[in-house]
């Protein structure tokens, strides 16, 4: 095939008289004048003029929605106004039809559940290219930012053979036959027959292993999928996402929170630098969905003047006992409006989370020790011995986008937490040896990458912000 100009580079630096070949969709087709062409390099479009006398009729026919074509023209400053440049078509090709009677999408707002069922167009639309960029840009930002900062990137085993975090939330994999699965004496399935001949699952998280890697390495970073088979229908859960872990030798719990909150403001400040155009549209978008809402159901602020304020406020940081404290003192709380009671000793809800985030503080939240009784196992025992040094982060319209904390390096602490939460410590006897040979303190967190896309992109279903979303009874694509 001939070289072809990509639409960014084009626009980016238009040399007005050359001529040029340029390969597109075509968004619209105006007056059978004026061809909107785009093609996923930028969301900003090339107006193509053509001056349909000049082409065959067949030719003016195919130039329909979302058709695939070729232009050879010459680039020419532009007479309409919002674009500076346009090219006079010489020749078109049509490279793929799309008749427009048959095709699922049509050139006007459809509902994001519709475009969902058809994840294999839906890219082509101006809000999801704009969101598919953008998640490219958040996790090209991850690598660059731990790199830069001397981390090394760790991949940890996607099929996993201790079921330490997940407990009864893991997908399963085997290679057995499930209607003739080979049994032991006693009846159970025998998965010394199994492929890898024990029971294996996907992996919940990384983080185990990344602790390996911290106390060799020193500073790691995993970046990579991650299964719950949790029956959660909610517009903050996916059973397959993508997860980031830092974990870091002698990083105690601030350490981590300090590294966190760093971390995310890199991210967003990277999209804000280099994706302005892109971060528009999607606010444009809101504030359309927005324009006939009551006041008190619109967000506070715009996309991007959300982002700014993210990036330029410190976030609050409260113990989880204060967060109580605040939540049985609010107003919410004593005129009953609170479905769940905010009590010591029981997790966060998110109608709690959302109180303190968007009403009391109005900016992101830290909560760290949380109570050991709904914690995992391996996180690090306060001197209460009530509390462990974990910490959430808490973002606007999200809840939790991150996940960590100090780990336990103390072996017969970390023995008598897993004894006494029924973790088995024969499975993990990898992990206890790293407190016996040369352990140290250390920390690390997870921050879900769809829910950072989704707070980013200020889409309202994290099923949006992932190219082929996995959900209870949903697999298709
Ligand atoms: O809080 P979680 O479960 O933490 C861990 O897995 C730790 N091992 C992390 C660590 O310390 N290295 O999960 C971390 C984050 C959550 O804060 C949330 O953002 C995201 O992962 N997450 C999900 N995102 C989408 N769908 C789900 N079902 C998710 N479950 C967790
Ligand atoms: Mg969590």
């Amino acid at each position: 095939m001939s070289k072809h100009t990509e639409i960014s580079s084009l626009l980016a630096d238009p040399k007005i008289g050359e001529a040029c070949t340029v390969r597109g969709w075509v968004r619209a087709f105006r007056a059978r004048r004026f061809l909107v062409l785009n093609d996923g390099s930028t969301i900003n479009n090339l107006q193509v003029v053509v001056d349909f006398e000049n082409f065959d009729e067949e030719i003016i026919k195919k130039i329909s929605f979302h058709a695939c074509v070729m232009v050879y023209g010459k680039l020419a400053e532009s007479q309409g106004a919002g674009q500076a440049v346009e090219l006079l078509a010489e020749q078109i090709d049509i490279l793929g039809e799309s008749n427009p009677d048959d095709y699922a999408l049509q050139p006007k707002r459809q509902t994001m559940e519709f475009l969902r069922e058809q994840a294999h167009f839906r890219m082509r639309t101006n809000t999801f290219s704009a969101v598919f960029r953008i998640r490219h840009a958040i996790a090209y930002a991850v690598h660059k930012y731990f790199n830069d900062n001397g981390y090394y990137y760790m991949h940890t085993p996607i099929i996993t053979g201790s079921d330490a975090e997940g407990a009864g939330e893991m997908f399963q994999v085997t290679t057995l036959d499930i209607d003739k699965a080979p049994r032991t004496a006693d009846g159970q399935i025998d998965y010394k027959q199994d492929f890898f001949g024990k029971a294996t699952n996907l992996t919940v998280s990384g983080q185990l292993q990344a602790e390996i890697g911290a106390l060799a390495l020193g500073k790691v970073y995993t970046f990579g999928p991650t299964f719950r088979a949790e029956n959660s229908h909610t517009s903050r859960h996916l059973s397959e996402f993508w997860m980031i872990e830092p974990e870091v030798a002698f990083f105690d719990i601030h350490d981590d929170m300090d590294l966190a909150e760093d971390f995310l403001k890199y991210l967003i400040n990277y999209v804000l630098d280099n994706y302005p155009d892109d971060l528009q549209v999607l606010d444009k978008r809101i504030q359309e969905a927005e324009k006939n809402m009551k006041k008190e159901l619109r967000r506070p602020m715009g996309l991007i003047e959300t982002l700014r304020f993210v990036v330029d406020n410190e976030f609050a940081r409260i113990t989880y006992t204060e967060a109580i404290n605040i939540l049985r003192n609010s107003k919410p709380f004593k005129k009953g409006k609170f479905e769940f009671e905010p009590e010591w000793g029981s997790d966060l809800q998110a109608e709690h989370e959302r109180f303190l985030v968007e009403k009391h503080f109005k900016k992101p939240v830290i909560v760290r020790d949380y109570p050991k009784s709904f914690k995992a196992f391996y996180m690090r025992l306060n001197d209460d011995q009530e509390t462990v040094a974990a910490m959430d982060i808490l973002f606007p319209g999200i809840g939790e986008v991150v996940g960590g904390s100090q780990r336990e390096e103390r072996h017969e602490v970390l023995v008598k937490r897993m004894e006494e939460m029924g973790v088995h410590l024969d499975e993990l006897w990898w992990y206890l040896e790293l407190r016996k040979f040369g352990g140290c303190p250390h920390a690390g967190f997870g921050l879900g990458f769809e829910r950072m896309v989704q707070f980013i992109t200020g889409i309202e279903n994290i099923r949006d912000v992932i190219p082929f979303p996995r959900t209870p009874g949903k697999a298709e694509f």
